[in-house]
C-alpha cells in the first residue's frame, strides 16, 4: 500500500500525529478501554448473520477492523484511512485473511469495490472530517437496504464536578483552545448535537442515540478492576492527545499565547490531568450509540 502525502491543509486540519508510535500505542490501548468500558466491539446488532461487507473508515491501527473481522470470518472487512495502518511489523502477520486496508481520503471517495457495504463502522474521525453531511450521503448511496451505520466518538471538551474553569484549570482552558482550532478549520467538536438530523437527512433512521459520560479517574476502590484500569488509562490517553494536538495548536493558534506559554499550558494541562482528575471531577463525554439502519433508497444523490 502506498501513502498518500497529505497536502497542507489536510495535515494542518487533522491535528493528531499519523506518524509516531506513540499514538499507534494511544490508539490501541483506546481500542481497549472503549471495549471494556462499552461491553463489546459494536453496539449494532446482526440477529441473523454477520455483515457480508463492512468497511471501517478513517481505521488507524487497524485493530477494529482485524478484530471484528477474527469475530464474523464470514465477513469481509475493509479498513480504509488516509495513512497505511501504523502497526508493530509483528502484528501485520496476525491479521485475519477476511480483512484487508485501503488508503484513500473517505471525504473524497471510498467505495473501492462493486459490491456495496452492509455495515460501516466509524469511531474517533470526528476531527477528521470537515463536510459530515457529505460523507452520511456517500455512505448512504454505498449501502445495501438494511444495512447498518455505527458513529463513536467523543466530545472535544472536559467538564470539572469541582466547578473548575478556563481561568484556574489549564485543562479546562487548553479544551477551550481546541475548540477553537477546530473552528478555524470548520471542524465539529460534538457529533451528538447535529449527526442526528444529518443521518435522517441523509435517510437514514435512528436505531440508537446515547452519549455516556468518561471519568478520568476509577471510580472503584478496588484497583485491580476493570473499571479502575479503564479510568487510569482513559486519564493517560486524553493526557496523551493534549500532547498530539498542541503542536498543530500552537502554529494555527500563534497569536493566543507565546511559545513559552504554549509549553507551559501544554505541561500544566497534561499534570491536571494525570494528578488532578479526581480531586477536580474531571470528566468526558463519549458519543457511543448512535446505529441506524438504512431505509429502502429514497434518494438519488450524485456528486
Ligand atoms: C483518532 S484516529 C481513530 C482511528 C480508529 N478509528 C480508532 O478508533 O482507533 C483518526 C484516524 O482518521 C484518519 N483520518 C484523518 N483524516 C482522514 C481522511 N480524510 N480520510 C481517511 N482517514 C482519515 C487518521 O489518519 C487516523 O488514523
Amino acid at each position: 500500500m502506498s501513502t498518500i502525502k497529505q497536502d497542507d491543509a489536510t495535515a494542518r486540519a487533522y491535528p493528531l500525529p499519523n506518524d509516531s508510535i506513540i499514538e499507534t500505542r494511544r490508539l490501541d490501548a483506546q481500542h481497549l478501554v472503549f471495549s471494556i468500558r462499552t461491553g463489546g466491539l459494536h453496539r449494532a446488532s446482526f440477529p441473523n448473520s454477520s455483515p457480508a461487507q463492512v468497511r471501517d473508515l478513517g481505521c488507524g491501527t487497524g485493530i477494529w477492523a482485524s478484530q471484528f473481522a477474527i469475530d464474523n470470518p464470514k465477513s469481509n472487512v475493509l479498513g480504509i484511512d488516509i495513512n497505511p495502518p501504523l502497526v508493530d511489523d509483528a502484528k501485520i502477520n496476525i491479521r485475519p485473511p477476511n480483512c484487508s486496508f485501503a488508503v484513500a481520503d473517505i471525504e473524497q471517495g471510498w467505495n473501492f469495490s462493486s459490491l456495496k457495504s452492509d455495515y460501516i463502522y466509524m469511531r474517533m474521525i470526528m476531527i477528521a472530517i470537515k463536510d459530515w453531511p457529505g460523507l452520511l450521503n456517500k455512505a448512504f448511496v454505498n449501502m445495501n437496504p438494511g444495512g447498518q451505520i455505527e458513529i463513536f466518538d467523543g466530545l472535544m471538551d472536559i467538564k470539572a464536578d469541582d466547578g473548575s474553569t478556563a481561568d484556574n484549570s489549564a485543562a479546562i482552558f487548553w479544551f477551550q483552545l481546541s475548540k477553537e482550532y477546530l473552528a478555524k478549520h470548520h471542524i465539529a467538536w460534538d457529533l451528538s448535537a447535529d449527526i442526528p438530523q444529518q443521518l435522517t437527512d441523509a435517510g437514514f433512521e435512528i436505531l440508537q442515540d446515547n452519549t455516556l459520560k468518561m471519568r478520568l479517574y476509577p471510580d472503584s476502590q478496588d484497583p485491580e478492576s476493570d473499571r479502575a484500569w479503564v479510568a487510569t488509562q482513559y486519564q493517560k490517553d486524553i493526557a496523551d492527545i493534549v500532547h498530539g494536538m498542541t503542536k498543530r495548536m500552537r502554529i494555527d493558534l500563534a497569536s493566543r499565547l507565546s511559545p513559552e506559554e504554549w509549553d507551559t499550558l501544554e505541561s500544566n494541562a497534561r499534570r491536571e490531568i494525570l494528578e488532578e482528575s479526581e480531586q477536580r471531577g474531571f470528566h468526558t463525554t463519549l458519543y457511543t450509540s448512535n446505529f441506524l439502519s438504512v431505509l429502502s433508497p429514497v434518494k438519488v444523490y450524485t456528486y
